[in-house]
């Protein structure tokens, strides 16, 4: 049994229990994996590619803790997904893209992305660019909201009848999600992006004169959010 298998198990009963409305992103993606950072094992061996190690080694102990639970989420989804044969070691499936800053499911040409917050962590595939951010709900979002609020979006909030903090953290990741599906900067994102319709399990996006979907859901103090570029 390799070290995803074990995770795997863990995994698969944390998802099932733990986030109702889970089902809703896994519904517009390829594959969904996100579990508790706590159930990680502390064993690196036989884990990680030769250039993942080298990443990792140059981390500190937390971006450590982070970048490994994004390695074992995107094995694992690459394993779901059946890209990868039964014999592979995980240290043999890729999960950092050539750039050594992107997510990838091995040599598949899939679109994926994944996202950490303190308590959890999120990888998703796709067959069309996505993004996917989580993000604790706290005061921090509430007290940098003049940075990437529009005064629409602001106003969007209050009519939404949603807790300011939540509507607010919200907003925040949805840009974040769409940077990493769209591949623009983050400050890019929050000028360009703009929340144009938001519901309680999907709002719309604008930019660049489309409009695309954001999925989102809450749980466990944080939000998701799931930004897909389908062919629309
Ligand atoms: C990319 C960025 C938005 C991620 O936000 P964050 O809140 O720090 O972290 P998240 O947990 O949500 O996401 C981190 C993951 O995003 C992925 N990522 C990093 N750069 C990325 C990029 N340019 N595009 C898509 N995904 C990216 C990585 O897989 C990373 O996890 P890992 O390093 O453990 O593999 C952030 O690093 C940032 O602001 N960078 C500045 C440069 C920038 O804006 N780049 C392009 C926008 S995505």
């Amino acid at each position: 049994m390799s070290l995803t298998d074990i995770n795997f198990e863990a995994i698969q009963k944390e998802t099932s229990v733990s986030w109702p409305g889970i089902e809703h992103l896994r519904a517009a993606c390829l594959g969904l994996v996100i579990f508790d950072l706590e159930t990680l094992s502390p064993e690196e061996e036989g884990l990680f590619t030769t250039r993942e190690l080298e990443k990792f080694l140059r981390m500190g102990r937390q971006r450590r803790k982070s970048f490994k639970a994004a390695r074992v989420a995107l094995k694992i989804l690459s394993r779901r997904l059946g890209l990868i044969k039964k014999e592979v070691p995980d240290y043999a499936i890729e999960t950092l893209g050539p750039d050594n800053l992107k997510p990838c499911l091995a040599e598949s040409g899939l679109y994926c992305s994944v996202s950490h917050s303190s308590r959890f962590v999120v990888a998703v595939a796709h067959r069309h660019p996505v993004g996917v951010d989580i993000e604790g709900v706290s005061d921090r979002i509430q007290r940098i909201q003049h940075i990437f609020l529009s005064p629409g979006e602001s106003q969007m909030i209050s009519q939404s009848g949603l807790d300011f903090q939540v509507a607010a953290t919200l907003v925040w990741s949805i840009k974040e999600a769409a940077a990493k599906a769209l591949g623009l900067h983050l400050f890019q994102a929050v000028r360009e992006v703009r929340v144009v319709k938001m519901g309680k399990e999907e709002s719309s996006i604008r930019v660049q004169e489309k409009t695309y979907p954001a999925r989102h859901i809450q749980g466990h103090g944080q939000v998701i959010a799931l930004v897909t570029i389908d062919d629309l």
